[in-house]
């Protein structure tokens, strides 16, 4: 099959080719007709004279309506001043099916409308660049690991514990063995990889109830995860750093005209580069203080106290070792101030927050079970998971990127709904 698509167009300059799409949109000037037609690689400006083509092709152009499927044939010109930069001087235009009132028009509509409409909005020009950019970004996390030796590793969605904490559960029931629990995170299987293989990443869906209706929340995302068996915290970090200056550096190298679509500036984007600033979470308190901020040690940073911190920076900033209290089971603690667990979350700049949360895992045996324990979990669920600790246990790390607020931040979204293409959320399950 040697179909022919708009984004190969300047390969065909002089010849005639036939190119199959949509109605974008349409104009007329005298015995001109132009069509516009999108094929979701581009967009083509179709030039039709009258005289130059049949009167029955000719007439056709007035049955085009918003989203008419069809195909053009005709002349592929260079021409500076069309969108993508060719027109095709048209000889033949087919229809293939009407489009009758097509509900998305060029007028302003408002968010619920659109959202209800998902599966047709998908077809605009900014949900067009924002999913491209979303590929690129998964393309580049891939490209960065498995250039690296990791190992692709497939952790379970039906689980039957809880990795991150039991407030977020989804719930199902399971056959005769009970109740399962949508995955909140693949770690807790990255680690037995990492044991296995040296170093994996898990790259999934992951699900959290998130009561929450915040532009950073979905109830369903798209988490990657890399687990590497001997690296701290530091390395952690280091890691981190070199993973988030490859995806956003990618972005930039290869999708620069979708940024522009979105009118995205790439100030802040372009300063995504190694070494990042690394503040403990007791200097960042004392930056909210320094500004005025009423701010109890021991509590996690909110959404507010993020881009507060994060505003001293520009550009992504490291801030590890948080209190162990609002931390997860599984964080190992600072053997010089067991207060604080070995953790690092990385915020991002501009207002976007927490992009990727991580830590170095608890590698002691009877520690993880104290930990275990005191956080009332059940502990025979976790029995593979300690297992890990009995047999060759090693200091380890890993961390998690949350696609959804990465493509958010690099696209500049207001919310991150826009960032996949049919969002989950709290009130949201169409369509
Ligand atoms: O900080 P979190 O909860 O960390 C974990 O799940 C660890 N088990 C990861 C690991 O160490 N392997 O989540 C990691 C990232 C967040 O930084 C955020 O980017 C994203 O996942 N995330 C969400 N994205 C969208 N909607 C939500 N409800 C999210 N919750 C977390
Ligand atoms: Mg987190």
């Amino acid at each position: 099959m040697d179909r022919i698509y708009v984004e190969d167009l300047p390969a065909h300059e002089g010849e005639t080719v036939t190119i199959s799409g949509w109605l974008y949109n349409k104009r007329s000037s005298g015995k001109i007709r132009f069509p516009v037609l999108r094929d979701g690689t581009g967009y083509l400006q179709g030039v039709m004279v009258k005289g130059n083509v049949g009167d029955d092709v000719f007439a056709r152009f007035d049955e085009l309506t918003q989203e008419t499927s069809m195909s053009l044939t005709g002349r592929i010109r260079k021409e500076p001043r069309a969108p993508g930069g060719y027109e095709m001087d048209v000889t033949d235009l087919r229809i293939i099916h009407i489009s009758n009132d097509y509900p998305i028009t060029p007028k302003e509509h408002g968010i619920d409308f659109l959202m209800d409409r998902r599966h047709l909005w998908l077809r605009s020009s900014r949900t067009h660049a924002i999913l491209r950019i979303r590929h690129q970004v998964i393309r580049a996390i891939r490209e960065f690991f498995d250039s690296r030796g990791f190992v692709l590793f497939d952790a379970p969605i039906f689980t039957p514990a809880a990795c991150e904490g039991t407030s977020t559960l989804f719930e199902t029931d399971y056959f005769d063995l009970g109740k399962a629990y949508l995955t909140q995170s693949g770690q807790l299987y990255g680690e037995a990889g990492a044991m296995a293989f040296g170093k994996v990443y898990v790259f999934g869906p992951t699900f959290r109830a998130e009561k929450s209706k915040t532009r950073r929340h979905l109830t369903e995302f798209w988490m990657v995860e890399p687990e590497v068996a001997f690296n701290d915290l530091d390395d952690n970090m280091d890691l981190a750093e070199a993973f988030l200056e490859h995806v956003v550096q990618s972005v930039l190298a290869h999708r620069r005209a979708d940024l522009e679509t979105l009118g995205r500036k790439t100030a802040m984007l372009e300063n995504v580069r190694r070494p990042f600033p690394r503040i403990t979470y007791d200097e960042a308190v004392e930056i909210l203080k320094k500004k005025g901020i009423e701010f109890q040690w021991g509590n996690d940073l909110g959404g507010t106290d993020e881009t507060t911190v994060s505003a001293e920076f520009d550009r992504p900033v490291m801030v590890h070792r948080y209190p162990a209290e609002v931390k997860a089971f599984y964080m190992k603690r600072d053997p010089k101030n067991p207060k604080l667990a070995l953790a690092v979350d990385v915020l991002a700049p501009e207002g976007y927050g927490e992009i990727i949360g991580g830590s170095q895992r608890e590698d002691d045996l009877g520690a993880l079970l104290e930990r275990i324990k005191e956080q009332n979990l059940p502990r025979e669920a976790f029995e593979w998971y300690i297992d890990l600790r009995r047999y060759g246990s090693v200091p380890h790390s890993g961390f998690g990127l949350g696609v959804e607020r990465t493509v958010s931040w690099i696209c500049g979204l207001e919310h991150l709904r826009e960032a996949i293409p049919f969002p989950r959320m709290i009130y949201r399950l169409t369509p």
